[in-house]
């Protein structure tokens, strides 16, 4: 087993806020941050995640947790296996006796196992055969070396109906083969390979297993009706497009030490980079960028340099992208020409692309300046409408020295606009946006009033003492020695008894209780209480707690009583009500 030191390691090492977020939109509103539960279904958010003490609550459906209990549910994964998910992600080397006994085999081994077999079959196809003999020309006339090409991994898939199939049809079960994505089937139920006489780009997941391939076409006369030039992988349980990057599982090292990562349209740019001593590239597959690819390269970097090709679509990409990456450092590469990387290698040399890629960088502002500025920049509408749209961007910058350049450079492009009319310009958003700001702070400790208001008195009472027994280790002890003391809400009562046992509750011990309690244990952990211990404050707290357990004891009496005589059982009405009354003295 995982020691509890262990698991308390990694969840120190952990901010649930990242792990969360990468699934789950959040956005900070006030201490918290705020998103849409992924556990029901809902259209404004109450899924409240609480960085300071890294747990989450949901306001509408009632889940919460902490990490592990996040990925047990949002996976549907035991609370080990999501104790070594986190630990992998963090790098910590877990001794684990008797893992293979323990850890359940990874449910699509079969998928990744198939990928890489294929993966193998098309480089040999590509490095051994005659009919790789022609597709090597090709990506060697395209400026691949064999070095290159192994690194890579690139291959060919074979033309004809069904090579990969008879390859691997025998090593791998009915239901791998059909959802692997590497075939299809025919009317006459005739299996063939979904690629055919493609070149073929493995993609790795960030781990380095493959999941996944691209094929391009090389034969012009093979160019058929539905020949797209690139062909992906279908959707697969182990391939999600808009999390996956080409080359990453490659260039997360070099990213990790040079902080930042290029970002571009093709795989053969990323290879021209590669080429040009640049390895820190990754493309997408073939679709825009999304949030997901963002929260991905965030693990590793906080920079990226966006260098998408330098036509119209791309720089429209840019400015798309740019959107995505609001939280990221940006810096872009313009590539002269609307070329794309591997365009301009062909033209210039390996040399210049290195110098492009490191030495010709402009700041998003810079790029927005140019990619927004009107055709018709004598027009004065036009300049006004652009002018807006820099000052609010411009106003966001936080150097001033900076701010300043800007609004000289904008100043220099417009003919009817000088220094300061649009520093004015930028200045009044800049206010506008603090405004905007300070409103939406007012509004946001509103979102976390609902909880105590549903929460009874007795509740109340019962987790604030819980929540001192937790934090102080005397005051626990003075209850353990209460021998009578019980709590009347069943899971503190619980989550007390465990307490008493060990003196602390670490999430192994929380995984093995039942929901309930485990979902007590985070209201308890919700409340918020001042650091110090008041003088009373105990004893203060246990009195409501006695006069709200009296008041549920004699309601219910009179609900017997009320029932007992509704059944025409005068003796117990009696009884009842005497008893009532001796409660009523008793709570004066
Ligand atoms: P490009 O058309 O710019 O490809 O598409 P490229 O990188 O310049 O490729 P070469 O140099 O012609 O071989 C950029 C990316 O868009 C996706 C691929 O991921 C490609 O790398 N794409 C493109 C497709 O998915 N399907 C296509 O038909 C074309
Ligand atoms: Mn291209």
């Amino acid at each position: 087993m995982v020691s509890k030191e262990m698991i308390a390691d990694i969840k120190n090492s952990i901010n649930i806020v990242e792990v969360i977020g990468e699934v789950v939109a959040l956005t900070k509103a006030g201490r918290n941050f705020l998103g849409l539960c992924p556990f029901h279904g809902e259209k404004t958010p109450s899924f409240n995640v609480v960085e300071d003490k890294q747990f989450y609550h949901c306001f509408g459906c009632g889940k919460s947790g902490d990490v592990f209990k996040f990925l047990e549910d949002y996976r549907g994964i035991t609370f080990m296996d999501a104790v070594l998910v986190l630990a992998e992600r963090i790098g910590i080397p877990i001794e684990i006796e008797q893992t293979h006994a323990s850890t359940p085999k990874n449910p699509h081994q079969d998928l990744y196992d198939i990928h890489t077999e294929a993966a193998k079959f098309y480089h040999a196809v590509l490095m051994t055969t005659t009919m790789g003999e022609e597709a090597k020309a090709y990506l060697h006339q395209r400026g691949l070396t064999d070095d290159v090409i192994q690194h890579f991994q690139i291959g060919l898939a074979p033309k004809g109906n069904s090579y990969l199939y008879q390859s691997v049809a025998e090593k791998f079960r009915e239901d791998t083969l059909m959802d692997s994505g590497l075939f299809n089937i025919a009317d006459n139920n005739a299996v063939f390979d979904a690629f055919q006489n493609r070149i073929m780009f493995p993609l790795q997941d960030d781990t380095g297993r493959v999941i996944a391939f691209s094929g391009r076409i090389w034969q012009d006369k093979d160019s058929d009706a539905k020949g797209a030039k690139y062909k992906n992988s279908r959707s697969t349980p182990i391939f999600n497009k808009s999390y996956e990057l080409y080359h990453l599982d490659k260039a997360k090292a070099v990213m990790k030490k040079q902080h930042e990562v290029y970002l571009m349209e093709g795989f053969m740019d990323v290879i021209a980079a590669y080429r040009a001593g640049i390895e820190n590239a990754v493309a997408s597959m073939g679709t825009a960028l999304t949030r997901e690819h963002v929260q991905h390269l965030g693990r590793f970097t906080k920079k990226v340099v966006l260098t998408y090709d330098g036509d119209k679509a791309g720089q429209a990409a840019t400015a798309k992208a740019l959107a995505e990456l609001e939280d990221m450092t940006v810096e872009i590469v313009k590539i002269p020409n609307q070329m794309d990387p591997d365009e301009f290698i062909q033209k210039n040399s390996l040399e210049d692309l290195q110098d492009l890629l490191t030495k010709t960088r402009i700041s998003k502002i810079e790029f927005l300046m140019q990619h927004l500025r009107p055709e018709n920049i004598e027009n004065l509408q036009a300049q006004i409408s652009f002018v807006d749209q820099m000052a609010s961007l411009i106003a966001k910058v936080n150097s001033i020295t900076a701010q300043n350049s800007y609004i000289y450079k904008l100043a220099d492009l417009l003919p009817d606009f000088d220094y300061q009319q649009i520093e004015q310009a930028v200045n009044q958003t800049r206010l506008l946006n603090r405004q905007q700001q300070q409103e939406t702070t007012q509004q946001s400790p509103v979102l976390t009033l609902p909880v105590s208001k549903q929460t009874s008195r007795l509740i109340k009472a019962e987790s604030h003492l819980l929540q001192r027994m937790v934090d102080y280790p005397m005051i626990l002890n003075d209850y353990r020695l209460r021998e009578d003391f019980q709590f009347a809400t069943p899971e503190f009562e619980s989550i007390y008894q465990l307490l008493k046992q060990n003196g602390e509750i670490t999430p192994q011990d929380l995984s093995l209780q039942e929901e309930a309690v485990q979902q007590a244990w985070y209201r308890v952990l919700e409340e918020n209480l001042p650091r110090e211990v008041g003088e009373r404050e105990l004893e203060e707290v246990e009195t409501i707690r006695e006069k709200e357990l009296l008041r549920k004891e004699s309601q219910m009496i009179s609900k017997t009583i009320r029932e007992a005589s509704h059944s025409g059982d005068q003796d117990q009405a009696l009884a009842e009500l005497e008893r009532l009354i001796a409660q009523k003295r008793r709570m004066e």
